[in-house]
């Protein structure tokens, strides 16, 4: 015994839930919240560290669902800016306390259990944060389909990732549905990027043709209509293995914002993420001089201001569980790995058919959506913790303040008083990426402190990064739940050809 009676404690909060906004003082022990009591009542236990929240505001911590890191070169020449140290460095950061990234297979490798070894030793003793993995399949043969079931008994690994698009990735429908019966059998959550690959691949021949290299004509070659047309294919295919679940990730387009919308009104297990790019970005952004658009070039592009308003009333009301980063980071001003790689001579203003996709945002995403003035509190909780945690089998060790069961992840903000806006440049970032689409936008207030099993990784005021890489965890996690979402396959019991 050490003597203590708690190992931290935090008074004087204000905690936010997914369901509560209430003050209440939070006791930690042994990496879990052991206790919940009346502000101010365990100001002066016996505990290791007391850490006083001022007024500000308690939230678990954040739970990224949608993270590429350290991701072998798949399109061509870009690759990720971060590794696992320093994307999850920057997650700590940024308030995020848990991610699930990507093990990639690609289309030579047959198994799924080998991309996803490979990816264990990118990133043992290198995350700052608590970790878990998506298999994201690039090529379903037998062998990887048969793998599923180890996956989710002996790994941990419970949902995967399939592409619409991206000639490295792209599945075609029959394979789709291969996948999606296989993951109805094993319970498996399948995320899904839906633009049509063929469609934009032929938009940008046509656009080349007509020699328009630069950046903003990116968004030229993938219009929503491609989004919304993959979505509704998605949902159909969905529909056919009798509604296995699925979850459109990074939505961008109010026609794919309906469909996924009408799906769920009928009953179908539809879920749906969006980014903050597609809440904080316009198309407008990928309209600057020269190159510089390259920067907020991610796939599918940021829309209009009026999809942008659409977006946000789907956050509110429930159409999209979840906001993810979609960090998927590459330098600016790299010609041998990121963004500029795709000029030359023939091309000073890049091209856009290569500009490396993606764009960072692991950091900014919960200070960007809690300063918004946009969102309940306890729907940003909902949205960027409790729900990834459901929806991907980390529920409720993470994205909850249950005593006795929640791992003690949590952020304390400034109270609202306390912090001038701030001005928001790369250089106060984590990450090891040399911009952030972000750069000069005010920011009202940011994770002061976060918090990781009990331990303080993040003070902002005194030392920033005080975690360490190796005491992020890798998090076997179970089945996903939100909803009931396996309950009408259940229902339809095995999956029968005869029966459609
Ligand atoms: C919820 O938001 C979506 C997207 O903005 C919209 O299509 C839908 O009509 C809204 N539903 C309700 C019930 O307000
Ligand atoms: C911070 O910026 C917001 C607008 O983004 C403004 O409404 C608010 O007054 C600013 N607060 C301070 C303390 O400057």
């Amino acid at each position: 015994m050490d003597g203590f009676d708690y190992d931290v404690v935090i008074t004087n909060g204000i905690c936010v839930t997914a369901a509560d906004i209430a003050a209440y003082d939070i006791a930690i022990k042994q990496e879990k919240i052991v206790l919940l009591a009346p502000s101010g009542s365990l100001a002066r236990v016996n505990a290791r560290q007391i850490i006083d929240a001022d007024g500000g505001y308690v939230t678990p911590g954040g739970v990224d669902c949608h993270v590429h890191l350290e991701e072998p070169a798949m399109f061509g020449r870009g690759t990720s800016s971060d590794t696992y140290e320093t994307g999850t460095r920057s997650a700590i950061a940024g308030g995020c306390t848990a991610i699930v990234a990507f093990a990639p297979q690609t289309k030579q490798e047959p198994s799924l259990l080998k991309a996803l070894e490979a990816t264990h030793a990118r990133a043992r003793g290198n995350s700052y944060c608590d970790y878990g993995f998506h298999l994201l399949v690039g090529n379903p043969g037998e062998q990887a389909l048969s793998e599923f079931a180890a996956l989710t008994e002996h790994e941990g690994v419970t949902s995967l990732k399939i592409y619409m698009t991206y000639a490295a990735l792209q599945l075609r429908d029959d394979q789709i549905l291969s996948v999606l019966l296989e993951a109805r059998r094993n319970r498996i959550f399948t995320m899904v990027h839906a633009e049509n690959g063929d469609v934009l691949n032929w938009l940008t021949d046509q656009l080349e043709a007509k020699k328009l290299f630069s950046p903003k004509y990116h968004s030229h070659s993938r219009p929503p209509v491609l989004e919304a047309e993959a979505t509704n294919r998605a949902i159909a295919l969905s529909s056919l293995i009798s509604n296995t679940p699925i979850l459109l990730v990074h939505v961008s387009d109010p026609g794919a914002t309906l469909r996924i919308r009408e799906a769920q009104s009928n009953g179908q297990p539809i879920f749906a993420e969006t980014c903050p790019q597609y809440l904080f970005l316009t198309r407008d952004d990928l309209d600057k001089p020269g190159f510089e658009g390259a920067k907020c070039v991610c796939s599918p592009p940021p829309r209009d201001k009026a999809s942008q308003e659409v977006i946000w009333t789907g956050v509110r009301n429930g159409t999209f569980a979840v906001v993810s980063s979609d960090h998927c980071p590459f330098n600016y001003d790299d010609a041998e790995r990121g963004k500029k790689t795709c000029i030359d001579d023939e091309h000073p203003v890049g091209r856009f058919k290569e500009i490396p996709n993606g764009i960072p945002g692991i950091e900014t995403r919960l200070p960007l959506l809690f300063s918004s003035g946009k969102l309940p509190l306890t729907k940003f909780v909902e949205v960027t913790s409790t729900n990834p945690a459901k929806l991907y089998g980390l529920y409720p060790s993470k994205g909850s303040m249950i005593p006795g069961v929640s791992d003690a992840d949590l952020v304390i903000w400034y109270p609202d008083s306390k912090l001038p806006n701030i001005t928001l440049t790369n250089s106060m970032l984590h990450h090891a990426t040399d911009y952030t689409p972000y750069e000069g936008r005010k920011i009202a207030n940011w994770p002061r402190y976060t918090i990781l099993r009990g331990r303080v990784v993040w003070d902002r005021d005194n030392g920033g990064v005080l975690g360490e890489k190796s005491f992020g965890r890798f998090l076997k996690r179970g089945p996903s739940s939100l909803d009931r979402m396996w309950e009408t396959v259940d229902e339809q019991g095995e999956f029968d050809v005869t029966k459609l």
